[in-house]
């Protein structure tokens, strides 16, 4: 396995360019039964004392299934490459296709997680909570203007267990 393992302390890239700008596939289930999609859209942190990942998914994503079903998730990150296959991945469904084989990207199944080969940087999360995000909360009134008043993102706040990165 071309991957060591790191303390998530030590990485030094900026977090908002490793989300927002480079963006991440958020990959959950196993080898056998898992999808992926991209997701420009959360933060990396701490909470309750751990070192955590925030990630916001909307309900009509096949992906929030997967994320239901499963304790654990991935967050894997491509450093600015692999962007065509993020693309795929963030238009279409894996309800229609075997999203990974198109994007050329190669599934790693790990214990209970699965993630790519092509990664430069994996994190391994565990769920410890999720929040419906509901428009009341919203202080900014341009945030609604996100939302068509169903499909307000479902917020997991998880545990990075493990770090992983490429050698
Ligand atoms: C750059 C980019 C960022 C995205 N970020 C998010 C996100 O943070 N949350 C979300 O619910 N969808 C996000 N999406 C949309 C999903 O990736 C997209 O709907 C995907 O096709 C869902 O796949 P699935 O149905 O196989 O789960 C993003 C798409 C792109 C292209």
């Amino acid at each position: 396995m071309p991957f060591k393992q790191e303390n998530i302390r030590n990485i030094k890239e900026s977090a908002v360019q490793m989300i927002a700008g480079d963006w991440a596939l958020v990959t959950a289930g196993t080898r056998d039964s898992f999808n992926t999609m991209t997701v420009s859209w959360g933060g990396l942190g701490e909470l309750w004392g751990r070192d955590a990942a925030f990630i916001f998914i909307r309900p009509q994503r096949y992906t929030f299934g997967f994320l239901e079903e499963n304790d654990r998730f991935t967050l894997s990150f491509f450093g600015g490459a692999q962007r065509d296959a993020l693309l795929l991945c963030g238009s279409r469904s894996g309800r229609d296709t075997d999203k990974a084989a198109e994007a050329g990207l190669t599934p790693v199944s790990d214990g209970d997680v699965t993630y790519f080969a092509e990664a430069a940087l994996v994190l391994k999360c565990r769920k410890m909570a999720k929040y419906d995000l509901t428009p009341d909360g919203f202080l900014d009134g341009a945030v609604a203007d996100n939302y068509n008043g169903t499909d307000y993102h479902r917020m997991y706040v998880a545990e990075i267990e493990e770090t992983l990165v490429r050698e």
